[in-house]
């Protein structure tokens, strides 16, 4: 399973470089840097870690979207447009992943929607867990219905689940079988965290402390 970091934070991906196969952005994120120059956002960023680097288009139509695609496809080959699961989002995916370039269809709500992306070549196909459990539905049960309708058919999209709140929702995407999931670094940080590792850990060190009369 692939993890990426969902962050546009210089700091939080340093950090963390080691354990991520990649980063996502989107414009909501990259609004909170205080750096605004997307371009050298998006190469420093992908200078940083070995996988794909996710950004999304701002046009909303077919036209500006490829031509966008193309030009953040030139700034560093790790880069992946994201674009959204519209109608001309979908067109342009097919349009660029004709072209060789990566895509992650973002937005993602439905099954047809997923199902769109993997016809139109989308490399990346991104579920949103949390906004559908902010409607009171379950965002897990779209992920384990991507993974099934793509195994029918032999999709070659990978399922990207994004929105992810907790560590809940990292366990119930992996095992619904995702290929791929991106996490705030709030998230992470629970991957690497667990206090009954640090109380067992503190409990081994107090014994051998006191065995050798420290
Ligand atoms: O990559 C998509 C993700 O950033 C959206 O998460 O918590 O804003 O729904 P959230």
């Amino acid at each position: 399973m692939e993890i990426f970091l969902d962050t546009a934070d210089i700091s939080a991906i340093e950090k963390y470089k080691d354990f991520v196969d990649g980063v996502t952005t989107n414009p909501s994120i990259l609004s909170r840097q205080k750096k605004k120059d997307v371009h050298d956002i998006v190469l420093k960023i992908s200078r940083l870690v070995a996988g794909p680097v996710s950004v999304e288009v701002i046009s909303g139509d077919f036209g500006g979207m490829v031509r966008e695609g193309e030009s953040l496809a030139k700034i560093h080959p790790n880069v992946c447009v994201k674009l959204p699961c519209t109608f001309d989002g979908l067109r342009a995916c097919k349009t660029l992943s004709n072209k060789g370039i990566a895509t992650n269809l973002t937005l993602c709500f439905s099954v047809p929607q997923a199902m769109m992306a993997a016809k139109c070549g989308a490399t990346y196909v991104s579920p949103f867990i949390g906004r559908i459990d902010d409607i009171g539905q379950d965002g897990i049960n779209l992920i384990s219905d991507i993974v099934e309708v793509y195994g029918v058919y032999g999709f070659e999209t990978k399922v990207l689940s994004a929105s992810v709140r907790n560590i809940n929702h990292f366990i119930q995407a992996a095992m619904a079988g995702t290929d791929a999931i991106t996490v705030p670094e709030k998230v992470l940080e629970q991957v690497f965290t667990h206090p009954l590792t640090d109380i067992g850990l503190k409990k081994f060190m107090d014994d051998w402390n006191k065995s050798k009369g420290k």
